[in-house]
């Protein structure tokens, strides 16, 4: 049976984002569990009406990678206590037309780190919101990191804690790719 593929979505256009590399580790943890890719957001327009006659080619592709996926994992920076609009701005695309929505039905999950105290809390707490809304099935539990410089190292989180915790966090998770895409989890 094929492998289930996962999207991984950076909800930061920052060329050293610090969401990038955990989503690169986590990339890890996922393992040979399925097949990964990233689904890029920064190069979407500004979300326009005026634009859907002839949607750009980025969101075609960007919408078409979204539905290709049995699943997509969130990594998410929070941006005044909320999610970064560069995020915001795929997630409307994705929406619409609201009778080809490709949030609807979608399994999700959600993680960030920031080096705040509570690490993109209360930003994944938005995110759910809105896909909750949109139809997306959004794992429950949280995993919310406070950046610190050493948290990754050669594409590894450090922390063996750290690292066990987000490791059950992807199990959890895989755990449900595999249920639901039908997949069996090797
Ligand atoms: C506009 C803006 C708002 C921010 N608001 C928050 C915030 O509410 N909470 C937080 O923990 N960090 C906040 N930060 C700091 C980010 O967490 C930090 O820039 C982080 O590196 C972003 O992740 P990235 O490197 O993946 O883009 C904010 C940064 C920016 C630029």
């Amino acid at each position: 049976m094929n492998k289930p593929h996962v999207a991984v979505i950076v909800g930061s256009n920052r060329r050293e984002s610090i969401n990038r590399q955990l989503a690169e580790a986590l990339v890890g943890l996922i393992g040979d569990r399925a097949e990964t890719s990233f689904v890029r957001i920064d190069d979407l327009p500004m979300y326009n009406p005026d634009l859907e006659p002839e949607r750009p080619e980025a969101v075609t592709r960007f919408t078409r990678e979204v539905k290709a996926a049995d699943a997509v994992l969130i990594v998410m920076p929070e941006h005044n206590r909320s999610l970064p609009a560069v995020l915001k701005n795929a997630i409307d695309w994705g929406s619409k037309p609201a009778n080809d929505n490709v949030w609807s039905g979608k399994l999700a999950a959600i993680t960030g780190t920031s080096p705040g105290a509570i690490g993109t809390a209360v930003g994944q707490q938005h995110l759910r919101q809105i896909l909750g809304i949109l139809g997306a099935l959004v794992m429950g539990g949280e995993a919310y990191l406070t950046y610190k410089p050493d948290l990754i190292e050669d594409g590894r989180i450090t922390n063996e804690g750290t690292r066990m915790f987000l490791q059950a966090y992807i199990d959890k998770f895989m755990g449900l790719v595999a249920k639901l895409s039908g997949a069996t989890q090797t």
